[in-house]
């Protein structure tokens, strides 16, 4: 992908090493309007179409205030019950009209390839905010961004690292769409860590193996964690099971403490969650005991996901030369 601009961003598989490149480098330039330092009005009269057919608190919030740090406007549709599609209307029709009353479209909703659908009516950019257990390639992007820094400020590199993701592999979207982007550096170790039947779809190890990484798969934590430069924990995907009692099945089968990473991890792992964790009693994969870790980065990725944000919607509206020239007083 080198073109953004008038673009939909609906899969990692789109982007290459020079778009992600372009991408985190724009996101850099973002830091001092997210973080009040500078204002800029670049998006001013600019209308985001937020659309969330599935609950979310991180992703549609920071895609809101993304596009009002940059100076537009939100119309927000949450939940399926509030839109005409719960009438029968097709994804294809809803995008034909809602495209019309904005400038770009960002969306998450429970099947996949549903977002793909959507944008063959929008007449507008649709950015997928996730698709069933298909994709987060927004998510994707901010973990990547995430372990960049992450590892780049105790002089570590992406090519040649060790990552465990642990849990809901076979339902967690986000997973898969990080994989396939570190598919594009060199000689990772991937130890995937979850129950036999929560496992990595074979289509995701297939691409992980071709692009010649080294995979480990198991349904052990302990024993499996020494080398991990990251540690990326998902927690159980409930929505996806047919019943709670399904997923229960698979709750608190991995947990993360203090007592466990300080036993098991290299002093220097990085622990990530793209959040939620699941803080019930019977799940708590992630424990609150972690909470002041230095090596916890989990509120850094929520962090990391506005500047990413920010970003996209610049280089799709092809904005990303004029945020200086749009700057006012704080
Ligand atoms: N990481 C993530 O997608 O969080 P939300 O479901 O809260 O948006």
């Amino acid at each position: 992908m080198t073109q953004f601009q008038g673009s939909h961003i609906l899969s990692v598989n789109q982007l290459d090493l020079d778009s992600i490149h372009t991408i985190f480098s724009v996101a850099e330039r973002m830091a001092p309007y997210a973080l009040r330092e500078k204002r800029t009005r670049v998006l001013d009269g600019a209308i985001l179409g937020n659309l969330f057919f599935e609950p979310s608190t991180r992703t549609r919030v920071s895609f809101g205030c993304a596009f009002n740090l940059l100076g537009g406007r939100v119309a927000e549709t949450v939940g399926m019950a509030s839109s005409s599609l719960s009438k029968g209307e097709s994804l294809y029709d809803t995008a034909r009209v809602l495209s019309t009353y904005s400038d770009v479209i960002a969306m998450r909703h429970p099947d996949a390839y549903s977002v793909r659908e959507f944008a063959e009516g929008s007449r507008v950019p649709v950015i997928n905010g996730g698709d069933g257990p298909n994709e987060h390639p927004t998510q994707a992007l901010l973990d990547l961004f995430t372990i960049q820094k992450e590892l780049n400020q105790g002089g570590r590199g992406i090519d040649g690292m060790h990552i465990a993701m642990v849990g809901d592999l076979k339902f967690g979207r986000t997973v898969h769409s990080l994989s396939r982007l570190l598919c594009m550096y060199k000689n990772i170790n991937f130890t995937l860590i979850s129950p036999t039947e929560l496992a990595m779809p074979d289509y995701v190890i297939a691409d992980i193996e071709n692009a010649g990484h080294k995979v480990t798969i198991t349904d052990q934590l302990e024993g499996h964690l020494d080398k991990a430069d990251i540690l990326y924990l998902t927690r159980i995907q409930e929505e996806r099971f047919p019943s709670q009692e399904e997923a229960n099945k698979y709750r608190g089968k991995f947990r993360l403490n203090r007592s466990i990473y300080t036993q098991h991890c290299k002093s220097n792992t990085v622990i990530m969650h793209p959040l939620p964790r699941d803080s019930r009693a019977q799940a708590n994969e992630l424990d609150n005991d972690l909470n002041s870790h230095p090596n916890l980065a989990i509120f850094r990725q929520a962090d990391n996901g506005l500047l990413i944000r920010m970003a996209l919607f610049a280089l799709t509206l092809g904005v990303d030369s004029q945020l200086e020239k749009y700057e006012c007083a704080v």
